[in-house]
């Protein structure tokens, strides 16, 4: 029997007829096929509303499998370039690939799934109605609706009130509902916009977890976020956004990157034992604080002080948290 969870996507369009393609910018045969093996690449992707900059020269890949933050207070222009991947919003400059298809590409939206930032399903409609219109809109075949609606409200925890109606449905149940639709289909990309804005702790962790199920899966994750604990919780890599421009891009480990500073707890030390080779130590008490040493050298300072005949009872480098490094990173692009 086909399994919810491990079968292939079947096709479904994520956005509504009305909105129409748009028209391509011209693609080089090298960049098409550069793109095709990845879920996401932009080259100097831009965006402008009248004088207002939403999105300026963002080149970015997201591969397969992957979740990808984009990470950026208010207003930096996260939805933007959702709007821009699923053919919501043209670009103004630059180029961006999808699945390996130029973004807005009819039949590519098939295999996206896309939760908007703002929406609103008809309230008279149950969720499970809610998901039959867009699995009818999707194209899904009629014999796979049964399945790949009680598949979406598994995932999302609402299948104990999938006959209720969305107008009663309290805010954090609607944006379930809204990821449910997001899941239809088993796209090969999930893009999310900020999905978990109107959820409880306990949401906040059921949709981490199906964020990191859908990547088991296969899935390419593309998550809009400012909640900085969520971003650094499910993402592989994670690009800074901050009004219109990408400040900072990589995995969490290079956006984390310490600052050379590494505690030792120690006892037995000589208080007279040179260390200098390792930088200008801070001692207080037991702990002594090295800073700006590279990690290769914390084995060898650690097997320094211990050949000095002291116990070492703990080595602590020191990471900064996401949210230290992300106001770091706008107070320098504010310089
Ligand atoms: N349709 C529009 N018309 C005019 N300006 C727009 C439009 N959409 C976005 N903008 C502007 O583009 C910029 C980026 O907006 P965007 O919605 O992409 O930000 P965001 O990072 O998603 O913010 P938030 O965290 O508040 O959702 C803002 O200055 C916004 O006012
Ligand atoms: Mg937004």
């Amino acid at each position: 029997m086909r399994s919810w969870a491990s079968s292939p996507p079947t096709r479904f369009s994520r956005l509504p007829p009305r909105f129409t393609d748009p028209t391509p910018e011209p693609v080089s045969a090298g960049e098409a096929a550069g793109a095709a093996s990845l879920a996401v690449h932009t080259q100097d992707l831009a965006k402008r509303y009248g004088r207002t900059v939403a999105l300026t020269a963002l080149t970015m890949d997201v591969r397969r499998a992957e979740v990808f933050g984009f990470l950026g207070p208010n207003g930096a222009g996260k939805t933007t370039a959702v709007k821009l991947l699923v053919g919501l919003a043209r670009p103004t400059a630059g180029q961006a690939w999808v699945l390996g298809a130029p973004a807005g590409d009819r039949s590519t939206r098939r295999r996206l799934g896309y939760l908007p930032e703002l929406f609103r399903y008809q309230p008279w409609l149950s969720a499970r109605e809610v998901l039959g219109l867009h699995c009818q809109l999707a194209g899904i075949a009629a014999a796979s609706r049964r399945e790949e609606i009680d598949g979406a409200l598994a995932w999302v925890g609402l299948a104990d009130r999938a006959d209720d109606r969305v107008g009663g449905y309290s805010k954090g149940m609607q944006q379930r509902l809204g990821l449910g639709v997001a899941l239809l289909g088993r796209p090969e990309l999930v893009l999310l916009d900020e999905p978990t804005s109107a959820l409880d702790p306990v949401g906040r962790h059921d949709v981490r977890e199906i964020i990191r199920r859908l990547k088991a899966n296969g899935t390419a994750v593309f998550l809009n976020s400012h909640l900085l604990s969520e971003v650094e919780q499910v993402c592989d890599r994670v690009a800074v956004v901050d009004r219109g421009r990408v400040i900072a891009t990589g995995t969490m480990a290079e956006i984390l990157r310490g600052d050379g500073t590494v505690r030792l707890r120690v006892q037995g030390l000589d208080p007279a034992a040179r260390l200098g080779a390792f930088g200008a130590p801070v001692v207080e008490g037991e702990w002594i604080t090295f800073t700006g040493l590279e990690p290769e050298r914390v084995p060898e300072l650690v097997a320094e002080v211990v050949r000095r005949g002291a116990r070492v009872y703990a080595v602590e480098p020191r990471t900064r948290s996401l949210e230290e490094r992300f106001l770091q990173l706008l107070r320098e692009s504010e310089a």
